[in-house]
């Protein structure tokens, strides 16, 4: 670990809901290489409580797509995860499924049935939920991400940023527990972002929150952790990671020019051991 940002006890200072203190995310010892040898996560440990809201930040090819998959068990590694207290194993996995909505970076991964109605309304449906729960869901995951009424839409023919939209709609529709988010804001035009972000924010959910687009985590995570080389190198309130130039650089990570953080930003502070 190049380097650590502590400033406390991590329990302590997060939103643990009244009936258990079990965790959102338990991760331990993950490692993880694709068939082809390569080696991606060399590692992992973390732990994220629930009701928190973690961006993960790294330079191309850290590993983090790779991590979100391991969430819910479209990839399984060596080590152990958990998910609310449940096992990421295959006897789990329905209900690890239902518990976390994984937002891929390519929305072509996860728009596969016909149209934009029939892809939002898959999840609900598939939870055995009856038409009219079913179309309650799926109006309002395209209305939270602004795509009411393009239902009948063919979704292949929709613009990137539309589909990334519609990608995002195909997970609020089944009420996660967790929403990992892969790029949610990548492509989206600046109205189209600053709504999902309100939208996101406005999510009583524990968050985990992959993306490039820095100004996005002061926004919507009070924490931050940079992944890099397949291992965690930084993990701490999000102002003291990402107003650290020096950190960032070691990382090829960037602010974008002139960025000034929101001033006010209440920062729930978070820690790793060094
Ligand atoms: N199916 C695969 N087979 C072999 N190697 C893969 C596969 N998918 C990804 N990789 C490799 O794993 C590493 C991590 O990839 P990953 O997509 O997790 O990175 P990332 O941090 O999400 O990057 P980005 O910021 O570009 O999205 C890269 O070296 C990539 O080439
Ligand atoms: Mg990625």
């Amino acid at each position: 670990m190049s380097r650590a940002v502590s400033s406390g006890p991590v329990a302590t200072l997060h939103a643990v809901s009244a009936d258990t203190d079990v965790p959102a995310v338990l991760v331990q010892g993950l490692t993880f290489a694709y068939p082809d040898g390569t080696e991606v996560l060399r590692g992992i440990d973390l732990v994220v409580q629930r009701g928190e809201s973690v961006a993960l930040v790294g330079p191309n090819g850290a590993g983090k797509s790779t991590f979100l998959l391991h969430l819910n068990g479209i990839l399984q590694g060596s080590g152990r995860i958990s998910i609310f207290g449940l096992a990421v194993e295959t006897k789990n996995l329905r209900e690890v499924r239902r518990r976390v909505g994984l937002v891929f970076q390519d929305p072509e991964d996860q728009l596969f049935l016909g149209t934009v109605g029939q892809d939002v309304a898959f999840g609900p449906a598939n939870l055995g939920l009856n038409e009219e729960e079913v179309s309650l869901r799926v109006e309002e995951a395209l209305e939270a991400v602004g795509m009411l009424g393009s239902e009948e839409k063919c979704s292949h023919h929709l613009s990137f940023g539309q589909k990334k939209r519609v990608a995002v709609a195909t997970v609020l529709s089944m009420r996660p527990d967790l929403l990992a988010l892969d790029e949610p804001t990548s492509n989206l035009d600046p109205k189209s972002r600053r709504r999902l972000v309100q939208i996101l924010a406005a999510l009583p959910v524990t968050k985990i929150v992959v993306t490039h687009d820095l100004p996005l985590a002061f926004e919507l995570c009070e924490r931050t952790v940079i992944l890099d080389g397949g291992r965690i190198v930084a993990d701490g309130p999000t102002e003291q990671i990402l107003l650290d130039e020096r950190l960032l650089a070691m990382h090829d990570l960037e602010l974008p020019y002139r960025f000034a953080p929101p001033t006010s930003h209440s920062c729930r502070a978070s820690s790793r051991p060094g």
